[in-house]
C-alpha cells in the first residue's frame, strides 16, 4: 500500500474506531466489493495500486458522514423499502427551468410538498461544458455545481431542506463519459499518457471500424457514428453520444476508482439516490452492440457494495433503456439479488401506455406486460408517462405478433400518430431521429402528445376535456402499475411544447428540447381554479397521489398481474401486497366501455368505481378514459 494512502486509510479507521455499524457493513459487504473488482481487474497490476486508494476513500467517506446522515443510514438499513412504499411519488425537473437556481428550488419546496412529492430528481446539475452539453450530460467537473445554478453548499443546503420535508434527492452521475472539457480529457489532449488511458482512443480507423460493424447509433442525425477524430490528439476517440462526450475506459481500474470517488463525494453532500446515466454502455466488446456486457454488472455491483459500506442511505437507480430481459438484470437477479440497483426506469410501460392510447386497444399492452420478467425481490420500477428524452417505440416483433400486429407497422403508426400525421390524430409531437423505413422516435410534452395543445388552440372544449382525461388516465396507470411513479415537471398542469427551442442555435439540432419547457408559474397559480385546465389536471393528479397513499397494494414490491378483461379497450391489472388487493380497470377510448362485473367479484375487490364509472345490471361501465382503482 502506498504510504500516503495507508496513512489516509488508517486515519479514517481510527476515526471509525468504535463505529460498530461501519465495521459490520465492511465485513458484510467486503466480498461484494472485492469479488467483482478482482474478476474485472485481478490480472491488472494497476489494480493493486488502486485498491488501497479505494478503501481509503470508502473509510474516509464513512468517517466524515455527518450525524444526520448517519441516522438516515441506520433508518434506511432497517427499512430497505423506503423508496418502494405506497406513499412515494417522484418529481423530475431541471433546476433552471423549474426555479432558476438551487436556492430557487428550496423556495419552491412548498409546491412539491403540496403535490405530495417524496422524491426529487434534479436533472444534471454538475458543472458541464458550455452549451451544447446535452442538457448537462457532458460534465466538466464532478466536484462543482453548474455556476449559474449555485454551489456545492447550495446543493448541501437543498438536500438538508428536502430531508426535513421527507423528500429524497436524486442526482445524475454521468458514468459513461465526461465532457471533452473535463480536466482528464484536457490533460490527455495536453499529452498526459495516464489521463489518455482514461478514454478509449485509437490511432487509425481499423479498430473503430471493427466495432462499428455491430454498433448501433444513438443520435444518427446530429451525431452520426461512435467515434470522433480529435486533431489535437491525432487519434479517434470513442464518443457513443455526442462528439464532445468522451466515453471512459472502464478496463482501467483507475477510472473505476475515480468514478467511485465522484459517487462518494455526492453522498457526502447528502444526495440520496444516484441515477447511473447510460449505464449499459460502460463496457465494450467487439462483435456486440457494446451494451449490457456482463462486466457492466460487475461494475455496478462493486459501486453498490462500496456505497453500502460508506453511506448505506444512498440508493442506486439504473438508466438502462434496454430490452426487458436485460433491464431486470440491473435490479439484481439470481445470486446478485439486492446487489445492483434499487430502481430502474420501466421504459416499456411508458411506450405501451402511449401505444394503447393511440390504438385504443389493450391486447398488445396486456401481452407485453404479462411477458415482462417479474421485478426481483427488494427492487422496484420507476413508472412514468414522460421524461426528458424522446420516446423510442420499443415494441418487439414478438410482442406485436402475439397481439396480431406487425411490429414495424405499429412502430411506424406510432411515429406518425404522435407527429400528428395520422388521420384523426390528436397529437402534436415531432419525429426524432427518423429512419429511412418510416420509423422514428418521438418528442413532445405529455400535453402535446395527448391532444391538449391542439384542443386548446382550436378552442374545442370537448376535445380539451378528452385530452385532460387522457392525461389523467396515463398518470393513473403509471401511478398504479407498481413502482415509484415519477411526475415530469409541468405535466401536473399540462405544460405544452416549448415553441422557442429551435430558435436557440445551441439546441436547434436536438428536438428533445421541445419537451423540456420552462415552468409556467402563472399557469401553476391557476391550480386552485377548478374551472381551469391546470386546476382540473392538478386536482386529479393530486387525488391520485392521495389515493395511492391510502392503498397498501400500491407498494412497488407488490405483485402486478395484467389481466385480460374480455374487452380490448379496457386494460386490467391486479395488484397485491401484504394481503391487500387492488384491481385497476382502464378504458383507453373516448367512448364508454363495459366489463362484466363478475371480473371484479372474481378478484375479491369491491365494484365501487367512483367517478370512473357506474354499475349497470351485470356490467361495470367505465366513462371515456375512466380508470377505476377497486380495492378489497
Ligand atoms: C441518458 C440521458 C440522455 C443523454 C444520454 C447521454 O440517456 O437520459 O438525455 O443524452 O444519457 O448522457
Amino acid at each position: 500500500m502506498r504510504a500516503e494512502v495507508r496513512a489516509d486509510f488508517e486515519r479514517a479507521l481510527t476515526e471509525l474506531d468504535g463505529d460498530d455499524a461501519f465495521l459490520v457493513r465492511l465485513e458484510r459487504h467486503f466480498a461484494d466489493l472485492r469479488g467483482p473488482l478482482v474478476e474485472l481487474y485481478g490480472a491488472d497490476p494497476r489494480f493493486d495500486e488502486q485498491w488501497p486508494a479505494l478503501l481509503a476513500a470508502v473509510a474516509r467517506t464513512a468517517a466524515a458522514r455527518d450525524p444526520e446522515l448517519r441516522e438516515l443510514d441506520h433508518e434506511r438499513e432497517i427499512t430497505p423499502d423506503w423508496l418502494h412504499r405506497e406513499h412515494a411519488v417522484g418529481y423530475v425537473a431541471y433546476v433552471d427551468r423549474f426555479a432558476g437556481t438551487l436556492q430557487g428550488v428550496r423556495e419552491r419546496l412548498p409546491y412539491l410538498r403540496e403535490l405530495g412529492v417524496t422524491y426529487l430528481h434534479l436533472m444534471p446539475l454538475l458543472r458541464a461544458r458550455p452549451a451544447p452539453n446535452d442538457g448537462g450530460y457532458a460534465v466538466a467537473d464532478y466536484g462543482a455545481v453548474e455556476p449559474a445554478l449555485g454551489t456545492i453548499d447550495d446543493l448541501r443546503a437543498l438536500a438538508s431542506d428536502l430531508r426535513a420535508e421527507g423528500m429524497a434527492l436524486c442526482v445524475d452521475v454521468v458514468v459513461n463519459h465526461t465532457a471533452r472539457e473535463h480536466p482528464w480529457a484536457q490533460a490527455a489532449l495536453a499529452g498526459d499518457g495516464r489521463r489518455l488511458a482514461y478514454y478509449r482512443t485509437f490511432e487509425d480507423r481499423s479498430v473503430p471500424d471493427a466495432y462499428e460493424a455491430t454498433l448501433p447509433q444513438v443520435f444518427p442525425d446530429h451525431a452520426p457514428g461512435n467515434f470522433t477524430w480529435e486533431p489535437a490528439l491525432g487519434r479517434w476517440v470513442w464518443t457513443t453520444f455526442n462528439p464532445y462526450q468522451w466515453d471512459l475506459d472502464y478496463t482501467n481500474p483507475e477510472v473505476f476508482v475515480a468514478m467511485a470517488e465522484v459517487m462518494l463525494s455526492l453522498s457526502a453532500v447528502g444526495v440520496d439516490v444516484l441515477r447511473l446515466d447510460a449505464v449499459p454502455f460502460l463496457w465494450k466488446r467487439r462483435g456486440t452492440d457494446c451494451q449490457n456486457q456482463p462486466e457492466v454488472h460487475l461494475l455496478v455491483q462493486a459501486f453498490r457494495a462500496l456505497m453500502r459500506i460508506a453511506a448505506p442511505a444512498v440508493a442506486f437507480k439504473a438508466e438502462a433503456i434496454v430490452s426487458p430481459r436485460q433491464l431486470v438484470t440491473y435490479l439484481g437477479v439470481g445470486r446478485h439479488e439486492g446487489k445492483e440497483c434499487d430502481l430502474a426506469y420501466h421504459n416499456v410501460l411508458m411506450v405501451l401506455l402511449w401505444s394503447a392510447l393511440a390504438s385504443r386497444r389493450v391486447a398488445l399492452m396486456t401481452h407485453a406486460l404479462r411477458a415482462m420478467p417479474p421485478v426481483p425481490r427488494g427492487a422496484g420500477w420507476l413508472t412514468y408517462v414522460r421524461c426528458h428524452d424522446d420516446i423510442g417505440w420499443a415494441i418487439t416483433e414478438e410482442d406485436a405478433g402475439a397481439a396480431g400486429e406487425s411490429g414495424h407497422l405499429h412502430r411506424r403508426f406510432l411515429a406518425d400518430f404522435y407527429a400528428g400525421d395520422f388521420p384523426g390524430s390528436f397529437a402534436r409531437g415531432a419525429r426524432f431521429q427518423p429512419e429511412p423505413d418510416g420509423e422514428a422516435r418521438t418528442s413532445g410534452t405529455a400535453a402535446a402528445l395527448a391532444g391538449l395543445e391542439a384542443a386548446a388552440d382550436a378552442g374545442d372544449e370537448e376535445q380539451v376535456d378528452l385530452a385532460i382525461r387522457r392525461l389523467v388516465l396515463l398518470h393513473a396507470l403509471a401511478f398504479s402499475h407498481g413502482g415509484l411513479p415519477l411526475l415530469y415537471m409541468g405535466d401536473e398542469i399540462g405544460l405544452r411544447n416549448d415553441v422557442a427551442w429551435s430558435q436557440d442555435p445551441l439546441r436547434s439540432d436536438d428536438n428533445r428540447w421541445m419537451h423540456r419547457p420552462w415552468m409556467d408559474w402563472a399557469a401553476a397559480g391557476r391550480r386552485y381554479d377548478p374551472g381551469s385546465v391546470e386546476g382540473r389536471l392538478w386536482g386529479a393528479i393530486h387525488r391520485l397521489v392521495e389515493e395511492r397513499k391510502a392503498s397498501p397494494a400500491m407498494h412497488a414490491q407488490g405483485r402486478s398481474e395484467p389481466l385480460w378483461t374480455g374487452n380490448d379497450h379496457v386494460f386490467g391489472l391486479l395488484r397485491e401486497h401484504a394481503g391487500h388487493r387492488l384491481l385497476v380497470l382502464a378504458n383507453v377510448t373516448e367512448h364508454e366501455q363495459r366489463v362484466g362485473v363478475h371480473l371484479v367479484h372474481e378478484h375479491g375487490v369491491v365494484p365501487r368505481p367512483g367517478g370512473a364509472g357506474r354499475l349497470e345490471a351485470d356490467d361495470l361501465v367505465l366513462v371515456p378514459y375512466g380508470c377505476a382503482w377497486l380495492t378489497s
